[in-house]
């Protein structure tokens, strides 16, 4: 999950990063009241801020210097609803304008492919580091970071002296750096970028934009994140799942998922869309996969239900396919699990129509499949294999109206 700058900004201020006064607003009028109380700190100057998700935000006009509160609220007007690379600006940070003496870059991020942190460092910081990295990479140190070691004081010191700073900004830069560390551990993000890092005129160093990406594997140590979570930017139907605690992501295609295991809902993907490309619908389109949706390993009749209930409430699904391997939850429990389902879902007053194409393999096969059979229901429809299955269900999402 990315932050907003603002966010971002709190974030710092909360590990002891120096950062400027800063203040949100959703109206002009907000604007003008926080450039206002800001401005008094910096000679009435504040930097009125687009807050979308995106980098190249001041080259992109979304970054402008405000001489007054008047102007605050001016520039607010126009930055407000302005499109920056797709993502439309509904907040604007009003920060104190900064006397910038020099723009640094500084970044700490996770190399997968290393195993470990990557941070990244440059005297030349600005708006243009991506340009600097490809054009004259010697400018930009990358020293790696030890996962269990993190940034202590040594560490900090070798980026400093790797990036080639002044020998007299070094020990307060290789400070903040440190507590650039302390955010990047403490809230478990997989990314802290500061650029730019900047002197001021009067020498303090401090961090002027910040972007965090925070992994979303440790919600469960950090219940406050929550707060970041944007809700408007979320699918219904995944707000829903994340409720039931399933494994959800809608898809733009029309045949719903359903699988035990990641893996084998990622391959059932892949398989239904493939098959799909034989088929066209009445939409002049191939049906494809709708959802990604693993249930895991304990599929019992009410975890089915929830599911099912998911993927038939997305309006685009024209046909089902339930893909099950039968592991430590036998098939014959899964099978009773759909059964049960189907029967909670018509209590619950919504009788499921759509087709449900299942295939069952692994543990206890046969008796699942004697299960659905006898169940009679008639929008069940057995297949043996993945592939055939995957078919069959391409077929009948083609085939509905
Ligand atoms: N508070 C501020 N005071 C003065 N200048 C600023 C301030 N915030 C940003 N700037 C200037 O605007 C540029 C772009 O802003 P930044 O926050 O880095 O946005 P982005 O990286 O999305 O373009 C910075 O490199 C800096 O020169
Ligand atoms: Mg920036």
């Amino acid at each position: 999950m990315d932050l907003f700058e603002y966010q971002a900004r709190d974030m710092f201020a909360a590990h002891g990063v120096p950062v400027l006064d800063g203040a949100i607003a959703t109206t002009p009028e907000q604007a003008r009241a926080a450039a206002e109380r800001i401005g008094a700190k910096s000679g009435g100057v504040t930097v009125v801020k687009a807050q979308v998700k995106t980098g190249g935000r001041g080259k992109a006009g979304g970054v402008k210097v405000a001489r007054s509160a008047a102007e605050a609220g001016e520039l607010a007007g126009q930055i407000l609803g302005m499109d920056i690379k797709g993502h439309t600006v509904k907040t604007v940070m009003i920060a104190q304008g900064a006397k910038i003496a020099e723009e640094y870059y500084f970044s700490v991020l996770l190399d997968r492919a290393n195993r470990r942190y990557l941070a990244m460092c440059s005297k030349e910081g600005g708006m243009d580091i991506e340009a600097l990295a490809v054009e004259r990479p010697e400018a930009l140190a990358k020293v790696p970071v030890d996962p269990i070691v993190g940034i202590d004081a040594a560490k900090a010191r070798e980026i400093v002296d790797a990036a080639g700073f002044d020998e007299a900004d070094r020990a307060t830069i290789a400070e903040v750096i440190a507590k650039l560390w302390d955010v990047y551990a403490a809230e478990d993000a997989t990314l802290v970028e500061v650029n730019p890092l900047v002197k001021t005129e009067d020498g303090q160093i401090v961090a002027l934009d910040g972007k965090v990406s925070i992994d979303g594997n440790s919600d469960f140590r950090h219940p406050d994140h929550e707060q970041y979570v944007d809700h408007s930017k979320t699918d219904p139907l995944e707000v829903l799942a994340t409720e039931k605690g399933l494994n959800y992501v809608k898809l733009d295609g029309n045949v719903g998922i359903i699988g035990n295991g990641a893996g084998l809902v990622m391959s059932t993907l892949d398989v239904v869309a493939y098959a799909g490309e034989e088929f066209v619908g009445a939409d002049g389109q191939h049906p494809a996969p709708a959802n990604f949706l693993d249930i895991g390993g304990g599929a019992n009749a009410e975890i089915m239900a929830n599911g099912l209930e998911i993927i038939m409430g997305d309006p685009q699904v024209k046909a089902i396919f339930v893909n099950v391997f039968g592991g430590i939850t036998a098939c014959d429990a899964v099978a009773n699990g759909i059964v049960g389902a189907i029967e909670m879902l018509k209590q619950r007053g919504e009788t499921p129509t759509l087709p449900i194409v299942v295939r069952l393999d692994g543990n206890n096969a046969v008796l699942g499949r004697t299960i659905l059979d006898d169940a009679e229901h008639d929008i069940i429809e057995l297949v043996d294999t993945m592939d055939g299955a995957a078919r069959r269900v391409a077929e009948l999402a083609a085939a509905a109206k």
